[in-house]
């Protein structure tokens, strides 16, 4: 071990929950398994520089703005893992990152920025090892990322992702993530819609850090674990089948107890604004107006990502969000990407 400097960059996409993470026991080991679309667009960037034989210290940089508070939790991310990289508390580090999606957005730059992160390590163990980044290498990326951020290690792969043992996904696991096989996988989910709504800028009151901790003493923590696992089974029927009435229902249900859960914890918090709620009201009218498969799911945030497929009826679904969904938001934004694979 004796390479002086190295010079790494890798990029990462964020993703977004169907089936969603809520609830952890210690070294990050998720509560239920969780199935997520990768986000092709919302992605970070990231420059890794690392000095051996230097003393060990993180140094980071958002947009060329340093971060000092970033680097913290990055200093103490590595001394989490050390075990899995023996080297890596033996430099110094220069990370420089970006995100290709507004900061503020509440869309989930912990996931894509530790994938990123992540990714960085395995490419620099690799230069040192002399090893070439392989499958075995992605599996670990996502292995680590999860350390750093749960809902990370489902950013490694592109499409639908599975974190989490289930007894419906072969080969899933608490320890990383998975693909969902493409092959049981219809073409209806496989080029899919999400634009983001900006609804509230700012802070959260609760970070998801407390979140997840809360559900150690929510007395509805143990039925919820329970139906998420279970949710695998319909889910595993609709994305065979391309049944998307049930998949709207799943996925909105899946949301809606995500918000639920918080607000039955002790403390209560609720992380939904009024405009959630009124964005949430209005894609109900207008399915029951129109029928049209226009759709949404909740992150640990206000923000709402509306979800619909492109089945021929997305030029009237764009029209109805732009002229009417777009009004409702606070900072009339909205962030769009679109699932490919
Ligand atoms: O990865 P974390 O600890 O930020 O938790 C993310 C939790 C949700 O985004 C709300 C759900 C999920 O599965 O991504």
């Amino acid at each position: 071990f004796n390479l002086s400097t190295q010079t790494v960059s890798e990029s990462c996409p964020s993703n977004i929950a169907l089936i969603k993470y809520w609830g952890k026991y210690d070294q990050q080991i998720p509560a239920n398994p969780s199935i997520s679309y990768t986000l092709n667009h919302c992605k970070t960037n990231t420059t890794m520089e690392f000095s051996a034989d230097e003393p060990f210290v993180v140094q980071t940089f958002l947009s060329g703005k340093e971060e000092p508070k970033f680097a913290e939790k990055i200093e103490k991310y590595f001394r989490n893992i050390e075990q899995y990289l023996p080297w890596i508390l033996k430099g110094k580090y220069t990370v420089h990152t970006e995100n290709t999606f507004p900061h503020s957005s509440g869309i989930a730059s912990s996931a894509s920025g530790f994938g990123a992160i992540a990714k960085c390590l395995m490419k620099l163990d690799e230069a040192f090892s002399g090893k070439t980044f392989e499958e075995e290498s992605l599996r670990k990326a996502s292995f680590l990322a999860r350390l750093g951020s749960g809902s990370a290690c489902r950013s490694l792969y592109n499409g639908l992702v599975v974190w989490g043992e289930s007894d419906e996904v072969e080969e899933s696991s608490d320890l990383y993530a998975v693909k969902y096989p493409d092959a049981e996988i219809h073409q209806i989910f496989r080029n899919f819609n999400d634009w983001v709504l900006l609804i509230h800028e700012g802070q959260k009151s609760v970070s998801s850090t407390v979140g997840h901790g809360l559900m150690k003493t929510n007395l509805y923590a143990e039925k919820r674990f329970q139906e998420a696992r279970e949710n695998f089974v319909p889910m595993k029927e609709i994305l065979k089948n391309g049944d998307m009435q049930s998949f709207i229902k799943l996925v909105e249900h899946e949301a809606l107890t995500l918000h639920a859960m918080m607000m039955m914890s002790d403390p209560a918090f609720i992380l939904m604004k009024t405009g959630t709620l009124e964005v949430i009201n209005k894609i109900w009218d207008f399915r029951k107006e129109t029928g049209l498969p226009l759709f949404f799911t909740l992150d640990a945030g206000a923000n709402v990502h509306l979800l619909f497929p492109n089945d021929g009826s997305e030029g009237k679904i764009i029209t109805y969000i732009e002229d009417e969904l777009l009004q409702l938001t606070q900072k009339k934004g909205v962030v769009k990407d679109i699932m490919k694979f």
